[in-house]
């Protein structure tokens, strides 16, 4: 569980193991969320980015979505001390929940780039080699398993 995310060894050994050298903080709500309607209205349209998008949730909570390999929707519910790394690549999209309030670290290797490419974008590189590294994976453990 994190406590403080300044001082907290757990987190600076996943930033130091991962190169997550920026870091900084998004609170979203009405109050302190300039644009608040247009990008809450824009987390929720799915997309995706070229790079890992991190969140920590410091407070607060909320889901994200992501697609199985049917696409159906698995909502993931991250709270106060959970972590989500979503691939680069990834289709996903982002929704308060009843609490209205999450206050999330942005984790990013290098200079961050927030750019979401909505779906579909499926002729980025970082879409075709996510496919590669996730779902054939995926699909071909499957083909082995109907095949046992
Ligand atoms: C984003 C999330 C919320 O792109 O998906 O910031
Ligand atoms: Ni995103």
């Amino acid at each position: 569980m994190l406590n403080n995310y300044e001082t907290d060894e757990e987190l600076k050994k996943i930033r130091e193991e991962r190169g997550y050298s920026y870091m900084d903080i998004c609170e979203v709500c009405p109050e302190k969320l300039p644009n608040y309607e247009e990008k809450i209205k824009n987390f929720f349209e799915e997309h995706l980015h070229t790079d890992e998008e991190i969140r920590y949730a410091v407070a607060g909570s909320g889901y994200f979505d992501v697609r199985d390999c049917n696409e159906a929707w698995i909502r993931v519910w991250v709270k106060k001390g959970g972590m989500i790394i979503l691939p680069a690549g990834m289709y996903h999209r982002f929704t308060l929940d009843e609490s209205n309030y999450i206050k999330a670290l942005r984790l990013f290797v290098g200079e961050p780039v927030w750019t979401p490419y909505n779906r579909p974008h499926d002729h980025l590189p970082a879409r075709k080699e996510y496919l590669k590294a996730f779902l054939e994976n995926e699909v071909g453990d499957r083909a082995v398993d109907a095949a046992a």
